[in-house]
């Protein structure tokens, strides 16, 4: 990279945007942002596990009384993992020689060293918030806001079937957000191998595309013809609320949230909320069984069946789409070679993402005032019908 003081090239503009370790540019932009970590139900109380986001490693336990932590992965002592250890109470204690540590990362105890040892150590700690089955956290500096931009209304109302789920695809974050701000791929990748709900409801027509920065982030508005308008909410700086068709043909349309989290430059932690209209006892335990089914289907695990061309997996909505997905983001490589790309005016949400993207970051540089962010308040006007974008 270049020296300080000396302007950045193109192409180094361009690499910072998908470089996202704690000390890059991009990595402290996106830590100025609540980001989900982990699927709640997934942590038992008085377990803990290791968990790497945004290039950091580090130890998620929940304590005996369900609240959820997160510190460092390692103990200061002689750097063993500290999820290794055992969860007592509301703290993790090392397995190794037995330093406790506190949620807040203080250590409380140090069995071989004595108290005046232990009240001077302490680890990285971040604050955690759980909402509609996923923990959240905050890994910037100082306090953290208060939990509102990843809120959804659509996400609260009552009479929903609230599902979250996360798989880790090893390719760069930002190609994935990418994806989720060109309504045009969904007329072709979603067409790829068969046609699942995605490509009943687009129709292949090339949409009409307005990209509009907002409160919280790109309202993008891909117009197929007067029933088909595709509207979608994305908020800064990595998650899009969009609506996709339901299990069934009949079946009310679902809202989704989708994020996608840095493990490393390489790898992606992607969560999603289905938030699910119910359709009373009976189909929402089938909705229930279907998730059971074929929720877990990731297809960075089936990479060389969907590249070799022997075949697209069965389910059309949890299956296909996301597959079809995989194949045409993957395709441009673990990071996507941004030096040698053409855009073209299909691409003006991309553009006006790495516009935005890097007005912030050089806000952040420069110590001026990054833009702040707030939810979006006009979620009314998503569309229930139209085309699709996942
Ligand atoms: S390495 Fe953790 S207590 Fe020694
Ligand atoms: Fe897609």
């Amino acid at each position: 990279m270049s020296g300080k003081g000396t302007p950045l090239t193109n192409v180094e503009r361009l690499a910072r945007l998908a470089s996202c370790g704690p000390e890059s540019d991009m990595g402290r932009l996106l830590r100025r942002f609540w980001q989900p970590v982990a699927v709640g139900a997934k942590l038992e109380a008085g377990k803990a596990r290791a968990l790497r986001v945004l290039g950091e490693d580090l130890t998620l336990y929940r304590g005996a009384s369900g609240k959820p932590y997160l510190v460092a992965g390692r103990c200061p002592h002689r750097r063993t993992l500290l999820h290794t250890g055992w969860v007592q109470g509301e703290e993790v204690r090392c397995i190794y020689h037995g330093w406790k540590f506190a949620g807040s990362g203080q250590c409380t105890e140090a069995p071989a060293e004595g108290d005046e040892t232990a009240a001077r150590i302490r680890v990285v700690s971040y604050p955690l918030h759980e909402y509609c089955g996923l923990i959240f956290a905050w890994m910037g500096e100082g306090e953290p806001p208060a939990f509102e931009l990843p809120r959804k209304a659509e996400f609260e109302r009552p009479g929903l079937l609230v599902i979250a789920r996360e798989q880790i695809w090893p390719m760069n974050f930002l190609q994935q957000i990418e994806n989720s701000l060109d309504a045009v791929h969904v007329s072709f990748v979603h067409l790829a191998g068969k046609v699942g709900p995605f490509g009943e409801a687009v129709t292949a027509n090339i949409p009409t595309l307005e990209y509009v920065e907002t409160d919280s982030g790109i309202r993008q508005i891909a117009t197929r013809g007067p029933g088909n308008v595709r509207i979608s909410d994305w908020s800064f700086p990595n998650n899009n609320h969009i609506v996709t068709p339901g299990r069934r043909k009949d079946s009310p349309w679902v809202h989704r949230g989708v994020w996608n989290v840095p493990v490393d430059d390489t790898h992606t932690l992607k969560f999603g909320v289905y938030a699910i209209p119910s359709e009373g006892p009976e189909a929402d335990a089938e909705t229930l069984a279907h998730f059971d089914a074929h929720g877990d289907y990731n297809p960075a695990e089936h990479h060389d069946a969907l590249f070799e061309g022997r075949g697209w997996p069965s389910d059309p909505s949890l299956q296909l789409t996301p597959a079809q997905d995989y194949v045409a983001i993957m395709g441009q490589g673990a990071i996507a070679d941004r030096e040698h790309e053409r855009l073209g005016k299909s691409d003006a949400g991309i553009v006006l993402l790495r516009r935005i993207m890097q007005r912030e970051i050089e806000a952040i540089r420069a110590g001026e005032p990054p833009k702040i962010w707030r939810r979006a308040a006009r979620e009314a006007e998503l569309p229930r019908q139209g085309g699709a974008s996942a």
